[in-house]
């Protein structure tokens, strides 16, 4: 039986990607995860599960020695993008060197392919959106460089090693076992966990950024065609909706769904882009992408699975690297 190891395994693409290897296909899923972002719960009972951060190259190495593996999703990230300049060191460590660690692993021991989730975010604001492949990254934050710097990292491994690659750029994807309790990431996550506290939610600046959000769901099966078609070694390829909303508008969807009697409280404005949307013909030719739930559909799946969770303690940062320039509603006490 062949091996597909998924980093991020407890997080939302790599919770339910798993669970679709496991019902829809022979591999034996092997999933690494330091639960930072992800929760145990979320991980299929078939998944051989390790649990470290990937910055332990000795102990990634013991799960290459020992497990055989032939294909890697490299998931595992901190995707906090706003927070990023805040905390440069963990964001570099956390989500550059310890992809790095896993590309060394993937070189060393033969695997046939790495599929990376990279982000929309290395784009930046420079370009008008549709943003399409072919535009040179041009990232805003640390978060983006690092996504950014793995690509490169994956592109010379690949030369120099042969190790076969394909980087996928999702952008916002949201659903069931997706983190709601971190305050700083996922705009429809903080909007669920404020609304389920009876607290308002909270925009960051006018509500007039544009984004296009996809349900999980939509992600999986593409990314099961990434590692396994041919045609897609040495891609780069956007993936997610076809329909772009305000931030404003995904709120009073959401508002809707829960059927309850609330209005959105606008904040200060963040270093974002503003409008930020991708091209998705690439997504359609190679990996057989179709967006079959739409915002309501999916927020009403999402908000019927959020009510029935555990009431965690929201994550906030106990002391951040830098705060110069931290805007007033992530200030620490
Ligand atoms: N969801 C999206 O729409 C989206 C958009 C763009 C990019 N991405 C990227 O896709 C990947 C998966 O996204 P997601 O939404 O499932 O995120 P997620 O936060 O739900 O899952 C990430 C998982 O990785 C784990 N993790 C983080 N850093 C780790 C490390 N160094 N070692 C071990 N485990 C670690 C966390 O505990 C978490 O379970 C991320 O790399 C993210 O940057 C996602």
């Amino acid at each position: 039986m062949g091996k597909i190891l998924i980093t991020g395994v407890a997080g939302l693409l790599g919770s339910r990607l798993a669970d679709w290897l496991v019902n829809n296909t022979d591999y034996k899923v092997i999933g690494i995860d330091d639960l930072s972002g992800g929760f145990s719960e979320n991980i299929n009972r078939n998944v051989e599960f390790y649990k470290f951060n990937l910055i332990d190259l000795q102990a990634l190495k013991g799960v290459f020695e020992k497990e055989n593996i032939e294909i890697v999703y490299h998931f595992a990230a901190y995707a906090a993008e706003g927070l990023s300049p805040f905390i440069r060191k963990y964001n570099y460590e956390n989500n550059l060197i310890a992809s790095t660690n896993l590309i060394t692993c993937s070189i060393q021991y033969n695997i046939s392919r790495f599929v990376f989730a990279s982000s929309m975010s290395v784009y930046g604001n420079k370009y008008d959106p549709p943003f399409n492949e072919d535009l040179p990254q041009a990232p805003i934050d640390p978060y983006a460089i690092a996504k950014y710097a793995v690509e490169m990292d994956l592109e010379i491994a690949y030369q120099q090693h042969g190790l076969k690659y394909t980087i996928i750029r999702p952008h916002n994807f949201y659903g069931i076992n997706q983190n709601i309790w971190d305050k700083y990431r996922n705009v429809l996550g903080i909007w669920m966990y404020q609304v389920l506290n009876k607290k308002n939610p909270t925009i960051f600046g006018d509500g007039s950024q544009v984004r296009a959000f996809s349900y999980v769901d939509d992600a999986i099966a593409p990314m099961w065609k990434a590692s396994q078609s041919k045609k897609c070694i040495g891609q780069i390829i956007n993936l997610g909706g076809i329909k772009e909303y305000s931030i404003s508008e995904a709120c009073n969807i959401l508002i809707n769904v829960t059927g309850l009697n609330i209005d959105p409280i606008y904040l200060e404005p963040r270093h974002e882009t503003k409008y930020a949307w991708s091209t998705w013909d690439k997504s359609v030719e190679l990996l057989d992408f179709e967006h079959k739930i739409d915002l309501e559909e999916g927020l009403t799946k999402m908000w019927g699975w959020a009510k029935n969770q555990p009431n965690r303690e929201r994550f906030i940062w106990p002391k951040y690297e830098l705060n110069k320039g931290i805007y007033d509603y992530w200030k620490q006490e």
